[in-house]
């Protein structure tokens, strides 16, 4: 790929980025999304590091300052009040809990990107001081989720909401959450529906279960163990784990790098390589899919998360190679066709939820093809990661930085001048 044909868009990426930088932390979206995520924070702070290492560095930190007491990064920090985004601060009624930190999070978590990156970042300009400094925080993190979040003691991460999975309107959710009977459900006024299209946001019925979760969460004080037993929402999801094992890895790397022992990381890690496959492989359809821990149930949807494996390296080449040869390359699937036009789109085009600009149910998101960029480079697959980074590169280039697009004609949805697709934007340029 000629770098030149988007030599513009390092300086544009970079222009949203600054934007977007709300002094300590970077918003993902100038105003869907006025405060600090996670895993958009540690994706931020890979691209802030390819120019600005000390503003990367206070992205982290800030991240970090919302560890609950018990280990969980949560999934929102609040460092700047007011804002229209629902739920506000105190909505999640956290200081009830006595795991809770000073400052106002969210009481939910979200996939743990964090280790990688930092490993990536130092991997290109060391940082071991700055190992030092965040590796016990990240340590607690993980072992939280190993804990806190293993049900059944698999070594999955179990998830108690949808948006844990940072894909929250996923398809893979719908019977979980159709299972679920909301009542009694607090006040709330969305503000997502504000900003953008209600055709391209999560659908109200939805919307009612999500926040009857965080209401059954709140009266049960973030209780751990009791929303292990209670939540009426509990799945494993393969993305999450995914990225979970890979951060684990990772996280191993950076314990190397500061002379501390490994066992636990390690007893982490091979629990989860013995039973992923177990768990999430289906035999008949060759596909992985995600597990609701609460009925013990498959769930049977064929989204594109079914690729994420290739990023966390937990798969054997030959099912790697089914993947690809019976779905990704399949036009009726995730190859392409007369009406799709760009890669990936996040949930195969034979289901029927499938819907082109409807938040996570078919729209591309450059942060999920740019992690599955790196799967495929992982298994070999390079002409298929070049082809995936060049669509995404396209999309953004032609249409500018959206937080997903329509995989039909490639137009933008959601909130423009989004901050994931400007750091992924450097990253997919500066690391072919
Ligand atoms: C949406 C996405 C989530 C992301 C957040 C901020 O809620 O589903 O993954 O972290 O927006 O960009």
């Amino acid at each position: 790929m000629a770098k030149s044909e988007f030599s513009d868009l390092i300086p544009r990426a970079k222009e949203i980025l600054r934007r977007n930088d709300a002094g300590v932390f970077t918003k993902p979206g100038p105003r869907q999304y006025p405060h600090q995520w996670n895993w958009d924070s540690a994706v931020i702070a890979l691209g802030l590091a390819q120019y600005d290492l000390p503003r990367a560095l206070t992205e982290i930190r800030s991240l970090i300052s919302g560890q609950w007491r018990d280990g969980m990064i949560p999934h929102v920090v609040y460092h700047l009040t007011p804002s229209d985004y629902f739920p506000d601060p105190t909505f999640w009624q956290i200081k009830n809990s006595p795991h809770a930190p000073p400052i106002a999070t969210s009481g939910i978590t979200q996939p743990p990107l964090l280790a990688s990156m930092i490993r990536t970042i130092h991997a290109r300009t060391p940082i071991s001081d700055f190992i030092r400094e965040v590796y016990p925080a990240l340590l607690r993190w993980h072992r939280w989720l190993h804990t806190a979040r293993d049900a059944d003691q698999s070594g999955f991460a179990c998830l108690i909401h949808p948006w844990e999975s940072g894909t929250d309107d996923s398809p893979r959710w719908l019977e979980a959450l159709a299972a679920i009977t909301p009542i009694d459900v607090p006040p709330f006024r969305r503000g997502d529906t504000t900003h953008v299209a209600a055709a391209e946001r999560p659908h109200h019925t939805d919307y009612e279960r999500f926040v009857h979760l965080i209401d059954v969460f709140r009266r049960n004080r973030y209780d751990p163990p009791t929303l292990l037993s209670q939540s009426p929402f509990l799945v494993q999801d393969i993305l999450f784990n995914s990225i979970l094992y890979r951060a684990d890895d990772d996280l191993r790397a950076l314990a190397l790098e500061i002379d501390q022992p490994t066992a636990e990381i390690d007893s982490w890690l091979d629990k989860m390589r013995a039973n992923f496959d177990i768990r999430f492989w289906d035999e008949q359809q060759h596909l992985y899919f995600d597990y609701d821990a609460r009925t013990q149930t498959s769930i049977p949807v064929n989204t594109a998360m079914t690729f994420a494996p290739l990023y966390a390296g937990i798969i054997d080449p030959h099912r790697a190679q089914l993947l690809i040869d019976e779905h990704w390359s399949n036009p009726a699937e995730y190859g392409r066709s007369g009406r799709v036009h760009y890669a990936l789109t996040t949930v195969s085009k034979s289901e029927s939820m499938w819907e082109a600009r409807r938040y996570w149910r078919g729209p591309v998101w450059i942060v999920y093809n740019w992690l599955i960029v790196e799967g495929l480079k992982r298994y070999g697959y390079h002409d298929l990661a070049d082809g995936l980074r060049h669509d995404s590169l396209t999309l953004i280039a032609r249409s500018g930085f959206y937080e997903y697009y329509d995989p039909r004609d490639g137009s933008g949805c959601g909130s423009p001048d989004f901050s994931w697709p400007a750091a992924l934007a450097i990253e997919l340029l500066s690391h072919v």
